[in-house]
């Protein structure tokens, strides 16, 4: 497993750990692989807390970015880190983007970081985002590879793993095949091998685990004791991950490249 030597602790932010902060080594890959250029006009799937969209705006000083996510308090908590961060080239929707109604050919790329993996129909999804770009546009997206290469999954969550929806751009073939009946073309991966960052100690990094909705499910379903012996099992494979400079377990992504022609 690679660890990083240059980890800042202002990316990983101070306090409790959030998925920027734990995803702050990919974020690096993501950003540059992304490449937005000062003019052009961002489109952010599944944007979450919209990180990744501020980025683009910084990025396009004269063109703008949009995060659309299906989730109203991502898009509120969003829309309220531009105001504070004072970006205002960029905005923020409540929506699906398998269906949402995107002006044709209003975007020049589309970026995603693990916001295209939970589409109910991805051909549908990927063809209404291949409709949003402009005829020399470009889809940009991280995604996970397979659940067996990411040991934050089969560690961590062991045998209450998340649904196999996040890892459901893992193959590239399928991928691929999808983008391509999506009308894309030239699908390429980079490999990102990079560890996720869990906080700075054994409670941070429990308290960011408790929080997974894997875990919150799982623990649903166990009785007393059984949930005993889970927060055994955990405790002792974070511990088992805690270095000088926090907790760390390995993983694997692709950022996966698409144009429209
Ligand atoms: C793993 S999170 C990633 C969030 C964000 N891209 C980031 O890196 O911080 C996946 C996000 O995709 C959103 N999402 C899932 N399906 C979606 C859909 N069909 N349309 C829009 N957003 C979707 C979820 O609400 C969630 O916020």
């Amino acid at each position: 497993m690679k660890f990083p030597e240059t980890a800042s602790s202002d990316e990983r932010g101070a306090g409790p750990v959030d998925y920027d902060a734990e995803l702050h080594l990919h974020n690096r890959a993501f950003r540059s692989a992304c490449a937005v250029l000062a003019h052009e006009r961002v489109l952010d799937i599944g944007c979450g807390a919209g990180k990744t969209t501020r980025d683009a705006a910084r990025a396009a000083s004269a063109g703008g970015a949009m995060g659309i996510d299906a989730s109203g308090p991502a898009i509120a908590r969003a829309s309220a880190l531009a105001a504070a961060e004072g970006v205002r080239n960029v905005r923020y929707e409540q929506g699906d983007a398998q269906t949402h109604a995107f002006l044709s050919q209003s975007f020049d790329v589309a970026i995603s970081r693990f916001g295209t993996m939970f589409f109910a129909d991805p051909i549908v999804a990927f063809r209404n985002i291949r409709g949003a770009l402009a005829d020399d546009g470009r889809l940009v997206m991280m995604v996970w590879q397979a659940r067996e290469a990411n040991e934050w999954s089969m560690a961590v969550q062991g045998d209450h793993a998340l649904s196999s929806a996040a890892f459901s751009l893992a193959d590239p073939s399928a991928a691929e095949g999808i983008l391509d009946a999506a009308g894309f073309a030239h699908t390429t991966f980079q490999d990102v091998h990079e560890p996720v960052y869990y906080g700075d100690s054994v409670e941070a990094a429990l308290d960011w685990i408790g929080g997974f909705q894997s875990t919150q499910e799982a623990s649903q379903s166990r009785d007393a004791a059984s949930a005993e012996r889970e927060r055994a099992r955990l405790r002792g494979i974070v511990a088992q991950h805690h270095r000088d400079d926090g907790v760390w377990f390995d993983s694997r992504a692709w950022i996966i490249n698409a144009r429209c022609r």
